[in-house]
């Protein structure tokens, strides 16, 4: 029996476009490995904030990087970015977390300090044995893997995103992230060319799966 490809899924959207939800049931379904890296610039914003470093201050940002440690370690089908040893907590979706991240995440330093990092997930998926990688952010199909096999853009519309984190009990500035992360210089929120674009405003989670699993399945069995 020949073995299957090795396939990269790259899924982009908005806050709360339900790309992790997706993303998480497609890992399972898939045998892919997931990794969210709106996760790795919460921790890292956290960790920045807690050596209280002000993303104005981008040489102290470059000094605080330049000592911070970060690894994977690996549950189930998800890779966690761990930082100076540690899996970061749920801390990282405070409120003061969504209030700055955007900030933080607008600089090419902590961008470049990440870009390596995320690509090299690749690898730690093979060597642990998955089918492939399901990478959710907002730059994944633009910047980290323009070449994956499938590039998902997940749209939502503004208001219904906004109810589904009052419905998880999260005050996020939805609309405002959006609007700072599709607005910076460095690698903006963008439905890239040649993307996917799925509108899930009125389709349920399930739809949605069901959707993207019937594009994963094409490529794997053409
Ligand atoms: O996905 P999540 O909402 O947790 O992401 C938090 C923030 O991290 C985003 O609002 C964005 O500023 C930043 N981010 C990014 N690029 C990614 C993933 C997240 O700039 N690939």
């Amino acid at each position: 029996m020949t073995k299957s490809k090795f396939i990269i899924v790259a899924v982009d959207g908005g806050a709360a476009a339900g790309k992790s939800s997706t993303s998480r049931a497609l890992s399972q379904r898939f045998g892919l490995m997931h990794v969210d890296t709106g996760s790795f610039y919460r921790a890292t914003t956290l960790k920045l904030m807690e050596v209280a470093v002000s993303p104005e201050d981008e040489a102290a940002v470059s000094d605080a990087l330049s000592k911070i440690t970060i690894g994977t370690s690996i549950s189930g089908n998800t890779a966690s970015i761990t930082v100076d040893g540690r899996i970061p907590n749920a801390s990282i979706r405070s409120q003061a977390v969504n209030e700055k991240v955007s900030q933080f995440a607008a600089l090419p330093k902590l961008r470049t300090f990440l870009l390596d990092y995320q690509r090299s997930q690749v690898e730690v998926a093979r060597t642990n044995g998955f089918s492939g990688l399901i990478m959710e952010g907002r730059d994944i199909g633009s910047v980290i893997f323009p070449d994956a096999d499938l590039r998902l853009y997940l749209f939502a519309d503004p208001a219904k995103r906004a109810q589904r984190r009052a419905k998880e009990g999260i005050s996020d500035s939805v609309e405002k992230r959006d609007q700072m992360d599709s607005s910076r210089k460095t690698a903006p929120l963008q439905c890239p060319d040649g993307a996917t674009l799925l509108d899930s405003s009125d389709m349920t989670l399930e739809e949605v799966i069901e959707k993207v699993s019937s594009w994963i399945e094409e490529i794997i069995s053409p």
